[in-house]
């Protein structure tokens, strides 16, 4: 999401102001070499099923980034090399392709809450693609609608507002699953697919885990805390071994008001008295929290969705913690268990990790269903010269104990937040995306951007560290780790910083960076292709984009580096007002999907219905549609690995 809508109350409810304790020294004898062992290029595929890669194969055309890089652009387009093709596959009210009905799309917005039930959603997000075939020519992508633009959505705007239109908004919600393939000319949507499914913030889904049924999940239409309808702001992602589909819930706070005085555990989530704008509230209850005081409990988890089985309620997994969750990236430890990566992306929060007690079983969902409800939740210590640790997030460790307000492991979950305050986590610039090297087991995370970073004023744990190295951080950062052991189920790690963004022609060195190649600002989307280059995103919000130091990165862009070389090169600019999500590739490298969000949103909180093409016209152009969040399917012309 582009922190414009959240940016306008950052300075009330955007920023973790806890003060947390300094629990000691690093033990020092933990330095040691990072290892690089090569592992198996194995691609995770929707079934569990693993389509083998010979990392050979992605090598038969083109050298790494041997593309011709794309300069800034302000132009309402995608602008993708010359060696390449971008078509657009899957705008915002497109049918989803559900045997239930086909809805056309309507380019004056009038199509009802029904038909948008069946069609694309809003500000497509994180996406994966689970391949049905074995060169990955027909698969299912799942894709998560982040949130909505009423300006755009009805076709006059917040004007008349109605329990109509708040329906209409919520069934944009979401996530899609599309059965896509590609033919001759190009990728389509297959029609009637036995998999296309659109679940909104209206589709009954289920509570599991420590947090499931406590006092503090039950509401008067769910007394047993056990089943919630919905997933709201649904951000980025991760696909699990087992084949499986993570959809994260971030800024859901926005979506609930409060009474005039929101409680401390309410506003530690920044939720307020009118909400963000949405309004749901006005007519529907859930959203009132002084009338369901514990919906706002039921939202703020990793959500797990199985693509393949249309009929499956997806399933809130409340070991993960109740965070604004950006992503959650999944791995194994060395003996086989899963381990889920995840940030929280709001100024000065956490990153945060999960390890599954059991091993991952062989097969599919139904082999590994409860996997994610018991394990570990850490969240992460960076400290001074590049020494990390994992704090466990366990009920009577760590001070979360009853005295501090965890009398249960479902209080730690459901306000983990203030969990990881009291463990003593440090605080970072707003984790977005992290990736996993699939060579060297790496990971690799965006810290998209900081500006309150050691200005005057500021506790002493949201000054400069060593993790967090500038102050007034404008412009974000990529981190990098490597847990102990090369074993993702390590308890400490050893980090240093990948690449800091800017542009060295700057006068402010803080915001000069060391990028060796082309420049940008805030990344924010960040995924390995398997092999081993490594594709951002940026996500320099609409607020400030056009403005001051800004203004010289043009449009948000996405850029490919190669971590061996630290060589960055711009592969892609997307159109006015948009910021680069969803990054996913088939199985043989010659498809990368990405999104491209919100084009046309300016610095206002809504789009005036009125001017709905103020700054875009993308994708229509001069047929003049209302600009659309859309997936775009990119191949080389003549067919090689993409990023060559
Ligand atoms: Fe939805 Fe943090 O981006
Ligand atoms: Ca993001
Ligand atoms: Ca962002």
């Amino acid at each position: 999401m582009s922190d414009s809508y959240a940016g306008k109350f950052e300075n009330s409810d955007g920023v973790n102001t806890a003060s947390n304790p300094h629990l000691g020294e690093v033990d020092s004898a933990r330095r040691q070499l990072i290892g690089s062992s090569l592992a198996a290029v194995t691609l995770l595929t929707g079934s569990g099923v693993a389509f083998a890669a010979k990392e050979s194969a992605f090598k038969t055309k083109g050298e790494l980034l041997g593309f011709t890089a794309v300069p800034v652009s302000s132009s309402d387009e995608v602008v993708v090399p010359p060696e390449y093709d971008a078509q657009v596959l899957y705008r915002w009210g497109d049918p989803v392709g559900a045997k239930l009905g086909s809805p056309a799309f309507k380019t004056d917005a009038s199509n009802t809450w029904q038909e948008q039930a069946l069609q694309a959603g809003m500000h497509h997000d994180g996406m994966e693609y689970f391949p049905l075939s074995q060169n990955g020519n027909r698969g299912l992508l799942a894709i998560n609608h982040e949130y909505t633009d009423d300006g755009l959505l009805h076709p006059d705007g917040m004007k008349n507002w109605s329990a109509i239109k708040v329906r209409k908004a919520q069934e944009a919600h979401g996530v899609s699953v599309i059965e896509v393939e590609r033919k001759a000319d190009g990728w389509r949507v297959a029609q009637n697919s036995k998999y296309a499914r659109r679940i909104t913030a209206n589709t009954m889904m289920a509570i599991s885990g420590p947090a499931m049924g406590h006092k503090a999940m039950q509401t008067s239409y769910d007394p047993s805390g056990t089943r919630v309808l919905g997933t709201l702001n649904n951000c980025a992602a991760g696909q699990t071994p087992w084949g499986t589909y993570l959809t994260c819930e971030e800024n859901w706070n926005g979506y609930f008001s409060t009474s005039s005085k929101p409680t401390p555990q309410e506003q530690r989530y920044g939720m307020r008295n009118k909400g963000w704008g949405y309004q749901w509230h006005d007519f529907d209850t859930r959203f009132d929290a002084t009338v369901e005081p514990n919906e706002a409990h039921r939202f703020g988890w990793v959500v797990e969705i199985d693509p393949k089985d249309p009929m499956q309620m997806p399933v809130k997994r409340t070991a993960l913690g109740r965070l604004k969750h950006e992503g959650a990236t999944c791995t194994r430890s060395n003996d086989g268990r899963a381990v889920v990566y995840m940030g929280d992306d709001e100024k000065f929060e956490y990153i945060y990790k999960f390890v599954s007690v059991s091993k991952i079983a062989k097969g599919g969902f139904a082999d590994n269903k409860n996997i994610l409800d018991s394990g570990t939740l850490y969240v992460g210590r960076f400290d001074a010269k590049g020494m990390g640790q994992w704090l466990e997030l366990r009920q009577g460790l760590n001070g979360l104990t009853a005295g501090n307000g965890f009398a249960t492991q479902a209080d730690v979950l459901i306000q983990c937040r203030a969990a990881a305050d009291t463990a003593g986590a440090t605080k970072m610039d707003r984790c977005e995306w992290i990736a996993v090297h699939p060579k060297t087991g790496e990971m690799f995370a965006t810290l998209t951007n900081n500006n309150l970073r050691g200005q005057p004023g500021r506790s002493a744990d949201e000054q400069v560290n060593d993790a967090n190295p500038r102050a007034d951080n404008q412009m974000g950062n990529i981190l990098r780790w490597q847990e102990d052991g090369n074993d993702a189920a390590s308890t400490t790690f050893r980090w240093t910083h990948f690449v800091l963004a800017g542009d060295p022609v700057m006068a402010k060195p803080e915001h000069q960076g060391n990028i060796k190649g082309d420049i940008f600002s805030c990344p924010d989307g960040l995924r390995f292709a398997p092999n081993g280059l490594l594709w951002i995103q940026t996500d320099i919000s609409t607020s400030v984009m056009n403005q001051g130091i800004y203004k010289v990165f043009g449009n948000n862009m996405m850029l490919v580096a190669n971590p061996e070389t630290q060589e960055i090169k711009r592969f892609l600019t997307g159109p006015s007002g948009c910021e680069l999500t969803g990054i996913s590739f088939t199985p043989d490298l010659r498809t990368i999907f990405v999104n491209i969000q919100h084009p046309g949103e300016t610095a206002s909180e809504r789009s005036d219905p009125d001017k709905p093409l103020a700054i875009s016209r993308w994708p229509e152009g001069a047929k003049a549609g209302r600009p659309r969040s859309a997936t775009l399917a990119i191949r080389r012309k003549d067919g090689g690995v993409v990023g060559t």
